[in-house]
């Protein structure tokens, strides 16, 4: 695609019909919220929510925000402790972000959480994200809009600036009100937790632990509980082998080698090794371009012997 290929449509109903199309086509859209521009993809679909992270070119998968119209639907897909319930009443819609465990069986795929049990729900403010939201009817993946690496797009220029070619649509609504991303909380068995600062001060202060800046370090990341042996091409007698392209195993990323599909079950096949009778865990070698770099990340992280 190149950038020419990238529309950018201001804010009204034609763009919302067009976005909720492509949307529910399985691409994802640039929108603008009142924090920061998101590029935002249907959370049930993980096929959509790969090509967020391929659009954004980045080199892990960090856990996405997912994006609802209110508490209702959020209550479907977490489950929320009387603080969270609390904050969601006083401050949303708005700027605040609630990790909060997922609900067994919540339409989430697994890559939007990155395999982790928690869910990071916002509902937000903005009348072009809310109208996608109601067009869409279903809960919607949204990190920043920008490529990785660089600093959160508060104007359609600077979305088109990064991923300008990458994606089909961005909608214009002028520049964010905030222009900081939401206020990241975390409610715990401990309380409640302060992720990441942002528009709305609840007093609280910082999380030192696991600072999500680099959240692919946290320890509470989904690593399984068997071994992992990378690079497999044969499975050892007492292995579970997850295959890609040339090499089937007992379960495929993608029997084509297509890197989107693969990142998008990546998750789901980990979980179904996990589960499986053989004690230990081998996976196909994974090309090192495009998205097979994030998934050889990830991979690297769940074979990295644990203390
Ligand atoms: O204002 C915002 O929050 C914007 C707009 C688009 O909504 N979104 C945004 O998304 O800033 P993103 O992906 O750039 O940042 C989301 C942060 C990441 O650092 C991620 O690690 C953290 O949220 N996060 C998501 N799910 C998490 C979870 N289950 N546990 C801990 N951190 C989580
Ligand atoms: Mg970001």
């Amino acid at each position: 695609m190149s950038p020419q290929n990238t529309r950018i449509l201001p804010y009204g109903p034609a763009a919302i019909a067009e976005a909720a199309k492509l949307i529910l086509s399985g691409a994802p859209v640039a929108m603008p919220t009142e924090t920061v521009y998101g590029l935002a993809a249907d959370a049930a679909d993980g096929n959509a929510v790969a090509r967020i992270y391929e659009a954004k070119g980045r080199p892990a998968f960090n856990p996405l925000i997912v994006h609802v119209d209110g508490l209702a639907l959020a209550k479907t897909l977490a489950r929320f402790g009387d603080a969270a319930i609390a904050l969601a009443e006083r401050h949303w819609p708005g700027p605040l972000t609630l990790v909060l465990p997922i609900r067994d069986g919540a339409p989430v795929a697994s890559l939007v959480t990155a395999g982790l049990d928690t869910i990071a729900l916002r509902a937000p403010a903005h009348p072009a994200m809310r109208d996608l939201l109601a067009a869409v009817g279903r809960p919607l993946a949204a990190p920043s809009a920008n490529a990785s690496g660089r600093i959160s797009p508060t104007r359609a220029e600077h979305v088109f600036a990064g991923l300008g070619g990458r994606i089909p649509l961005i909608v214009d609504a002028g520049p964010t009100s905030l222009g900081l991303e939401s206020t990241i909380v975390a409610e715990t068995g401990a309380g409640l937790k302060l992720l990441r600062p942002g528009p709305i001060d609840l007093g609280l202060p910082v999380a030192a632990a696991d600072r999500i800046q680099a959240p692919g370090q946290l320890a509470s990341h989904y690593a399984p509980a068997k071994p992992v042996r990378l690079d497999a091409i044969v499975a050892e007698p007492d292995e579970w082998l997850i295959g890609f392209g040339p090499v089937a195993g007992h379960a495929s990323l993608s029997g084509s080698g297509d890197l989107i599909e693969a990142a998008s079950r990546l998750f789901d096949m980990l979980h179904e090794a996990e589960a499986a009778l053989p004690p230990r865990i081998a996976v196909a070698p994974i090309p090192q371009i495009g998205l097979g770099v994030a998934i050889n990340d990830r991979l690297k992280r769940a074979a990295a012997p644990r203390s």
